[in-house]
């Protein structure tokens, strides 16, 4: 039986080590701010930005909250994002997505500074992480690192297969895992074999977004399995299930993410970091 991933715990201990460094920052008499902007109300992002406040309560960070009405205008909210990046008190700018169909999503995206970029989704946070520069990097995928060093995964030299090639997730998933030194696979919707390719992995991250596509068949004996999906089990309960078939793959894998509990927290504990090392850096 596979070994679990403790996503709640290592998540925590993340947010613990980040809180430590914001408090020793705010005894030199320096903040660390996110300003969090949503346009509209969408039931999901309300929450999503909701908990994103919390955890900054938690870490000590200061957030400036922007909530727009759904008919903001793109010029409105791209003033807004000009004036936070010309705001030195302001470590992180993040936009929550998505936005309402008449603002042009990557326009905004492009009007934050680089260096305030804490989503990593700017292209120039994706190049620079793409030729090993520093910058900013997707949360989930920075979690899932996190998650893989954090439980003595190794991976230098590791068979590393990527299941999704999105932006968010899949493409700069797999930059990091080179960056780690694994030889890394990215698979999609026309790969041939996926079976087999899965099979051949050490390490097998999914993110495709289908639930319970991947089971015992795909993973290889004592492989370590990390599941990005989470979707709501469609049996009218509440329960949640991921892109794994958990109940199979745990009886084959090494070890392997729960969902909840697994992927889910890393990612805003690792936006809480984001906002840290942005205020770490312009101290330098
Ligand atoms: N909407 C869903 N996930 C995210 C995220 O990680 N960042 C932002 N900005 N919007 C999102």
């Amino acid at each position: 039986m596979a070994e679990l991933i403790d996503g709640k715990k290592i998540s925590q201990d993340l947010k613990d080590e980040v809180k430590a460094q914001v408090s020793e920052l705010k005894e030199k008499g320096v903040e660390v701010a996110l300003a969090v902007i949503l346009v509209g109300n969408d039931p999901a992002s309300t929450v999503y930005v909701g908990n994103k406040k919390k955890a900054c309560e938690y870490t000590g960070i200061r957030s400036e909250s922007y909530e727009l009405p759904e008919d903001t205008s793109e010029k409105e909210l791209l003033d807004l994002v000009e004036r936070l990046n010309n705001d030195d008190k302001i470590d992180g700018i993040l936009v929550q997505l998505p936005l309402p169909k008449h603002i042009d999503e990557d326009k905004v995206i492009r009007s934050i500074s680089p260096d305030k970029d804490v989503d990593g989704f700017h292209p120039e946070s994706v190049g620079r992480l793409s030729i090993g520069a520093k910058g900013f990097v997707s949360c989930t995928p920075a979690g899932v690192i996190e998650l893989l060093k954090r439980s003595n995964t190794p991976l230098d030299g590791a068979n590393a297969v990527v299941v999704g090639r999105s932006n968010i997730v899949g493409k700069p998933m797999s930059m990091l895992l080179l960056r780690e030194n694994a030889t890394v696979t990215v698979c999609h919707s026309h790969t041939k074999n996926l079976k087999e390719v899965c099979k051949n992995a050490d390490v097998l991250v999914v993110a495709i977004g289908q639930p319970k596509f991947i089971d015992a068949s795909y993973i290889k004996e004592g492989a370590t399995v990390i599941d990005v999906g989470i979707h709501r089990v469609d049996d009218g309960s509440k329960k949640l299930c991921g892109d794994v078939d958990f109940e199979s793959a745990e009886k084959v894998a090494g070890k392997i993410t729960p969902v909840p509990g697994g992927v889910g927290p890393m990612t805003i504990a690792e936006l809480m970091n984001n906002c840290l090392q942005s205020a770490l850096m312009k101290l330098q």
